[in-house]
């Protein structure tokens, strides 16, 4: 497999493309990406693809989380070290309840680039250009912000760079050690009142370990954890610039992230996305909002795996609580009887976005929970495999998501609310979620 030419992609029309106006100045950026060293390696890539094969034949299970949007300036230890704080502590609960591997995937080291419903934002009378992500312009409503800035996409590389270097740190450096990562969950079992209904699964936890302790499982094994990054492969400058041919297989990677995916809005079939896509060979996802057809997601998966290759692709499903039961089990059962080989990850966080009356973007952690119910349920219903949850999420006390334990109220939206743009659940709602996804989990295997 070769890389198709950039100019091909552009000639296709991408959407939701930046409208830069200064080619040359893109051009220089992408010539200068060109020259960095890759961010991941290939072999890693493909023993992410291994890892979701097993979860696309039901062996094992994804948890992927992150920001909606990262920013530069959200680059520092404090931040990257909460997210992947409150991950490891998700996928602890996540691994004890499912019995299986769960297979680790920040949305983060590079998920700059956002794709917007509306070209132009208006505030107090005035429209300027929308905000589309670090990536391309400024969050502050100016208009100098606001232009898109060809020299931002290298500023991604060397913020995701930073920020990779960090999680390698992190996960290889002891501080993902089970047994502290064990002592967080038991803190917040102890220390919360809502953490206290999930006091029984923890104490069951603590027995595992202390069980496995005993009859001498290796300590080394508890001291490191596989985690892999994802973002979504929006900006084509951008991505095709870090796609690269593997010295080992002579086939094309994209280097900037272990898995990328492509979103709702740019899933065209014929579409530069899916076409620069279909030529690497990193495992990747495709995001599946309610108006998707069985027929489409055939099409989608004929197109971008055409081998039927295991672990190549993901399909991230993301109906909306209130659509999920009726709209998804047709999808689910036509790409299953067609002999599509994919892994089914539901994306609780979509579908369910909608403005408070205080103008803040917001989603109900009810309404959260009640798709990963409906997913599971469909798939429960239909003998297939509930392969994961794709979520939205902070390792800090933010105020983005209503409800949860501590009963968020629209009203107090604004007291911390951070996001620049779709609202993530906050620490206590990630962990309230992974208890929740775990009693499901467990739920299903009685
Ligand atoms: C996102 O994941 O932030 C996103 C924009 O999702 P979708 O493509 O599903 O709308
Ligand atoms: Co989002």
């Amino acid at each position: 497999m070769t890389i198709p030419d950039l100019e091909t992609l552009r000639a296709l029309g991408p959407a939701q493309q930046p409208a830069y106006d200064d080619p040359a100045a893109v051009d220089s950026a992408v010539a200068r990406l060109r020259t960095m060293p890759p961010l991941v390696f290939a072999g890693e890539c493909d023993d992410l693809k291994d890892k979701i094969a097993a979860v696309s034949r039901g062996e094992a299970f994804m948890l992927m989380g992150g920001d909606c949007a990262e920013t530069f300036a959200g680059v520092t230890a404090d931040n990257v070290r909460n997210k992947l704080r409150v991950l490891l502590q998700m996928a602890v609960v996540l691994t004890y309840a499912a019995s299986v591997p769960v297979v680790k995937v920040g949305r983060i080291a590079g998920q700059y680039a956002k794709p917007r419903s509306s070209d132009f934002e208006t505030r107090a009378g005035e429209t300027l250009p929308a905000y589309r992500g670090d990536a391309v312009n400024g969050f502050e409503f100016t208009a100098e912000s606001r232009v898109p800035d060809p020299q931002r996409l290298v500023d991604v590389y060397h913020s995701s760079a930073a920020t990779l270097n960090l999680v390698r740190a992190f996960v290889t450096g002891g501080y993902a050690d089970l047994r502290q990562v064990h002592t967080w969950n038991t803190d917040f079992v102890r220390e919360s009142p809502i953490g206290q209904r999930y006091e029984l699964v923890a104490a069951e936890i603590e027995r595992a370990l202390t069980f496995m302790q005993a009859i001498g499982a290796d300590p080394d094994e508890f001291h490191r954890v596989d985690f892999h990054t994802c973002h979504e492969g929006l900006l084509l400058d951008y991505e095709h610039a870090m796609t690269r041919i593997d010295s080992r297989t002579q086939t094309p990677y994209d280097v900037s992230a272990h898995f990328v995916w492509i979103g709702e809005r740019t899933r065209q079939l014929d579409g530069a996305h899916v076409e620069l896509f279909r030529h690497i060979r990193n495992p990747i996802g495709v995001k599946l909002g309610p108006s998707t057809s069985p027929d489409d997601a055939i099409a989608l998966a004929e197109r971008l795996n055409p081998d039927n290759e295991p672990g190549r692709l993901t399909f991230i499903t993301r109906f909306g609580a209130g659509k999920i039961r009726d709209g998804l089990p047709v999808v689910v059962e036509k790409v299953t009887a067609s002999g599509v080989e994919v892994a089914w990850v539901c994306d609780p966080m979509h579908g369910n976005t909608f403005e408070a009356s205080s103008g803040y973007k917001t989603r109900r952690f009810d309404d959260v929970i009640d798709e990963v119910q409906g997913f599971f349920d469909v798939h429960r219903s239909l003998g297939t495999w509930p392969g994961g949850v794709h979520v939205e999420l902070t390792g800090d006390d933010v105020t983005e998501c209503v409800g949860g334990g501590e009963d968020l109220l629209e009203m107090d939206l604004g007291n911390r609310y951070e996001s620049v743009c779709d609202p993530r659940l906050n620490r206590v709602q990630s962990l309230e979620l992974a208890f929740l996804v775990a009693e499901m989990l467990r739920a299903r295997s009685d």
